[in-house]
């Protein structure tokens, strides 16, 4: 791709970042749209973050991404953050305002909703949502849940104080012991897992979905592999299954728009893409 003085700049701080999927997934649609912009991996170590930051706006960049271990410096280092920002209490992407101050936004929540939806147009707020795990992942599907209008959620962790932690922020949220959670399905109409079981390398995610309806939605936000246990056990009695990879794409969209002034489409082209490097 051959660059104009005048590119749009954009990019991911991680620490490592050797494993974003973020530049492949950007570059796709930079390419995509003949957009005169480039988006840059950005190794920034913990205790440069500050400084790396307020670079951005004295080097010309409209933003960037944030990623592990940075979500919650960023999120105290921004001069304005967005109302899911504040609810989910860290930044995933951070846009430099014409004036050069630093909005810090949060896009995991929409990504995860905008992917069901998506995957799953029958899915309905209406039914209860069970919900595993209660790390950083959980929070930004929780306040996507409930922002969708999901009133009654159920929410299971192994550490049952982090999920009681979570039911006391954010209200509405029953807590289930780790040990019932396959007791806990009846009249669900969504099933999600946030934990990190079923997770290539991690141990495989026990549960017994006899109790669920089928016509309950269950998605994994684990994307490798793409067909985790979960969903293949899903699918096999015949829910609707929506894997973990959307969500990652649909997360981006906002940062893109953001910066290089085009609403970026997820399509099958984009998925297959980002799925070779996977
Ligand atoms: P992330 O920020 O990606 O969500 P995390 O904060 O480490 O990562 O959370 C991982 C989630 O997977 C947590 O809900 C964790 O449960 P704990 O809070 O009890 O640690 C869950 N998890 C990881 N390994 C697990 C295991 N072997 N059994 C049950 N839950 C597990």
């Amino acid at each position: 791709m051959i660059l104009s003085g005048k590119a749009k700049l954009a990019g991911v701080m991680g620490w490592p970042v050797g494993h974003s999927r973020s530049p492949r997934l950007h570059g796709f649609w930079l390419e995509k749209y003949g957009i005169d912009g480039a988006y840059l991996p950005l190794a920034v170590a913990p205790e440069k973050i500050s400084q790396a930051l307020r670079a951005l706006p004295s080097l010309g960049f409209q933003g960037c991404n944030v990623t592990i271990p940075h979500k919650e410096a960023v999120y105290k280092a921004v001069d304005h953050l967005t109302e899911r920002a504040k609810k989910i209490g860290a930044v995933n992407t951070v846009i430099v305002n014409e004036d050069g101050a630093l909005t810090g936004d949060n896009t995991d929540g929409y990504g995860f909703i905008e992917n069901l939806k998506a995957g799953a147009p029958e899915w309905k707020a209406e039914n209860p949502a069970v919900v595993l795990g209660a790390g950083g992942a959980a929070r930004g599907v929780l306040v996507a849940l409930q922002e969708a209008g999901v009133s009654d959620i159920r929410l299971t962790n192994r550490t049952v104080e982090r999920a009681e932690a979570l039911a006391a922020d954010l209200g509405g949220i029953t807590v289930i012991d780790w040990e019932d959670r396959s007791d806990c399905l009846k009249d669900a109409g969504l099933l999600v897992n946030t934990t990190s079981l079923g997770m290539t390398g991690q141990p495989p995610l026990e549960m017994s979905l006899e109790g669920l309806n089928n016509s309950a939605v269950v998605t994994d936000i684990v994307y490798s592999p793409l067909k985790t246990s979960l969903l293949e056990a899903a699918e096999t009695r015949g829910n609707t299954v929506v894997d973990g990879l959307g969500m990652l794409l649909h997360q981006a969209r906002p940062g893109f728009a953001a910066w290089f002034g085009k609403e970026p489409e997820v399509t099958d082209d984009l998925r297959q893409f980002v799925l070779e490097d996977l």
